[in-house]
């Protein structure tokens, strides 16, 4: 027999947040961001601007005023559509802080001292050890927890503090009943793991110093062009993917997700022909990627009122969700609700 009308199994939901910090590299929108607009039909999806996990190291206000809009922009711009996600800004949504306090309290010492992350920017920005340094995962875990995932995709850097939010939410549904889903991590297919043009056996990172060994989403076409032209090879003078020809292999991932080509139809298509067109096809091909997105960031930052009922529509709509889950948890932990 056929399902019942209006039966159909409810999506997993899904959450991820991206910090205001900088503009994406090509190696961010391959490895995670596209993703997130792949899957938005799949799941319910959930998608935030985590500005404040920014100011746990030192920001310059109107810097982070300007990078707050772009991100969201950005994150609009690549087609995450708030007609079928959550779509809002961490801060516009008070009930983060909230439920970073009730869970503060529910997170050992000892396991944020252990966090990875934490060591590495504590030595870092050693004049600025702070109290929200040390507690960004459970702030992080609100944010997740909130929402009530079944999936949070993350890349391994964030691994840790995933299983720290199931911890906590385990933790938390023992001492009061069930209040939080225990999200599991979700490990993306990267749609390309991007490495960096210049030693390509390295990830692609916006925070490396040689500016040519990454493509930002807002390059322009020229500078897309060039930086591949001066994209490190090898002396072999074939296009094949095989161990060792890191540079070429980097370059067919690059040029397969932006066109679509497997690897043995790039290895046709440039049967025969020198680096120097592969290269020129795979930044043309890159920037052909690029350009309606950047044509769309434009629009959205060029209308700032627009820009702002988009996360004031968005913020109601996570407020609505998240501030359901902080009563909650508030009622089962002893306070008086008005
Ligand atoms: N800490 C994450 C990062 O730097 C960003 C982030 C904040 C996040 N809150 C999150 C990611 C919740 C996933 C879920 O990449």
């Amino acid at each position: 027999m056929c399902n019942p009308v209006n039966e159909a199994p409810r999506k997993k939901r899904m959450l991820s947040c991206i910090q205001p910090t900088g503009t994406p590299t090509l190696g961010n929108y391959l490895g995670a961001l596209k993703n997130w607009v792949d899957l938005q039909d799949e799941f319910e999806g959930a998608f935030a601007v985590a500005d404040l996990h920014a100011i746990t190291v030192r920001q310059e206000p109107a810097k982070l005023r300007r990078q707050i809009a772009e991100m969201f922009s950005l994150l609009l711009s690549i087609g995450l559509d708030p007609e079928k996600s959550l779509l809002f800004v961490q801060s516009q949504v008070p009930a983060h802080t909230e439920l970073c306090w009730l869970l503060a309290c529910c997170t050992q010492f000892g396991e944020l001292s252990r966090m990875t992350q934490f060591k590495d920017k504590s030595q870092k920005h050693a004049d600025n050890i702070n109290l929200g340094l040390f507690a960004y995962p459970t702030l992080m875990a609100a944010d997740i927890l909130l929402y009530q995932p079944d999936y949070v995709p993350v890349g391994a850097d964030q691994k840790q503090h995933c299983e720290l939010t199931r911890d906590i939410a385990t933790r938390v549904n023992g001492v009061y009943g069930n209040v939080f889903t225990v999200p599991e991590p979700y490990i993306m297919k990267a749609c390309a793991r991007v490495r960096s043009l210049q030693a390509p056996t390295q990830k692609m990172s916006k925070s490396d110093e040689n500016q040519n060994s990454y493509i930002s989403l807002l390059d322009d076409r020229d500078t897309i062009v060039r930086k591949f032209k001066r994209a490190v090879t090898d002396s072999e003078a074939s296009v094949r993917y095989a161990e060792g020809k890191d540079g070429i292999n980097n370059l067919m991932e690059i040029y397969g997700a932006a066109t679509g080509r497997s690897f043995e139809e790039i290895e046709r298509e440039f049967d025969g022909r020198g680096y120097g067109d592969f290269k020129l096809a795979v930044g043309e091909a890159v920037a052909d990627m690029l350009s309606p997105i950047q044509e769309k960031f434009a629009t959205y930052m060029g209308d700032r009122a627009q820009l702002e009922a988009l996360m004031k529509t968005g913020a109601e709509h996570a407020q609505y969700v998240a501030n359901r889950t902080v009563q909650k948890l508030k009622k089962k932990m002893g306070f008086v609700l008005l």
